[in-house]
């Protein structure tokens, strides 16, 4: 008989991200079972509409608009979180830590605005939080900052953390065309929303160079002490005049020590040509970190998409069924027996 351990799993949302995690749990059913030691299972799945048609096929009986139908579940172990929201979604986020299930989000809004108290509320009851997806889709940045570089000091992260801006500023600098006309190009294409605010004003940035701080520099930054700046006011004329001095326009988010202070902000900056972020271009990302002892290193890949973005969920899946916290879950069905 098999006895492998099966985890079952509650999926907030069958979006973009949630189709991303579906997709990926069944192309590589083995994966997650030969490198974590234990089958998963989607068991239910929260969304909006059940009649929508959807990426992924699932068994319309997983499908619930009632959260407390996962979250009260006491089989399952892990909330897989990627509806977005904040407020409420925070609501529902707490009321999972504090049943003992560990989380697993992609939503940066979450993070920036309340990711401490989530933390501390995890680490009371003894449950793993992860938010990889969050910052920089597919890059594992967080990881690389919190496990391989924690014991340097870092002075200084650098990122391109915005596709949608990225991508605009990458066209009018290739192109030569308007901010306008290649927003108007960019929501065609579905690289930026019908409602850009978020994106073009630099606040989905500094939501995430927020969290990208309190990560590599050991303190909770809030999204309050990020200096915001937009692309609105970017013209060709400033692009030729980056140029003339040998740089380009990137909206970079920055965050410094300096002396006893962490600085963070969020703005079009001219970069030299020679900078490594000055060749990241269209709607990639990057994260250029530099440490005392690391020196320079920079991250690039997919900031978002379904299945990039889909991939760090995953990881942070990989993660919590790793940890000791789940081991000790297991320990315990086998001396009941239940487990070999
Ligand atoms: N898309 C990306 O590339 C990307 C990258 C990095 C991070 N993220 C983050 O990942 C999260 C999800 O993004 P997404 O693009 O996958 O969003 P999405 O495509 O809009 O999907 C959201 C899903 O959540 C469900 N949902 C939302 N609010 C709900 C509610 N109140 N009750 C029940 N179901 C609800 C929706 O249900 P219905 O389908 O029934 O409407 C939908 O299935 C966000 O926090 C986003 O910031 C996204």
């Amino acid at each position: 008989m098999n006895r492998h351990p099966v985890v079952k799993i509650g999926l907030l949302g069958l979006g973009t991200v949630g189709s991303g995690v579906v997709k990926m749990l069944e192309n590589h059913p083995e994966a997650l079972l030969e490198r974590s030691g234990n089958d998963v299972e989607i068991t239910k799945i929260l969304v909006r509409d059940l009649d929508k048609q959807r990426a992924v096929d699932v068994p319309r009986e997983r499908l619930t608009q009632n959260v407390a139908e996962i979250i009260q579940d006491p089989e399952i172990d892990i909330i897989i979180e990627v509806m977005g929201g904040e407020e409420e979604t925070k609501q529902i986020v707490l009321a999972a830590l504090e049943q003992g299930k560990h989380v697993v989000t992609a939503n940066k809004d979450l993070i920036a605005l309340h990711g401490a108290e989530l933390s501390r509320i995890a680490e009371e009851n003894g449950v793993e939080l992860h938010y990889e997806a969050a910052v920089a889709g597919a890059i594992p940045i967080l990881r690389a900052l919190r496990q391989s570089m924690a014991a340097d000091q870092i002075v200084e992260v650098m990122g391109i953390v915005n596709g949608t801006t990225n991508y605009i500023l990458s066209k009018m600098t290739g192109e030569g065309a308007s901010y306008d006309e290649v927003l108007a190009e960019a929501q065609m294409l579905g690289y930026a929303e019908a409602d850009p605010y978020a994106d073009v004003s630099g606040l989905d940035a500094a939501r995430k160079m927020a969290i990208l701080a309190s990560i590599a520099f050991h303190r909770p930054v809030a999204l309050a002490d990020v200096a915001i700046q937009g692309i609105e006011k970017i013209t060709q004329e400033k692009i030729a005049a980056a140029r003339a001095q040998g740089g380009v326009i990137k909206l970079i988010g920055r965050a410094q020590r300096v002396g006893a202070d962490v600085l963070v902000s969020v703005g079009p900056m001219v970069l030299s040509n020679d900078h490594p972020l000055a060749l990241v271009n269209d709607s990639y990302n990057a994260v250029h970190v530099r440490g005392e002892a690391l020196g320079e290193a920079m991250f690039y890949g997919r900031g978002a998409g379904m299945m990039p973005t889909a991939s760090a969920v995953v990881g942070d899946l990989l993660a919590v069924l790793r940890s000791p916290q789940m081991a000790q879950g297991h320990a315990e069905l086998r001396l009941a027996g239940v487990l070999r």
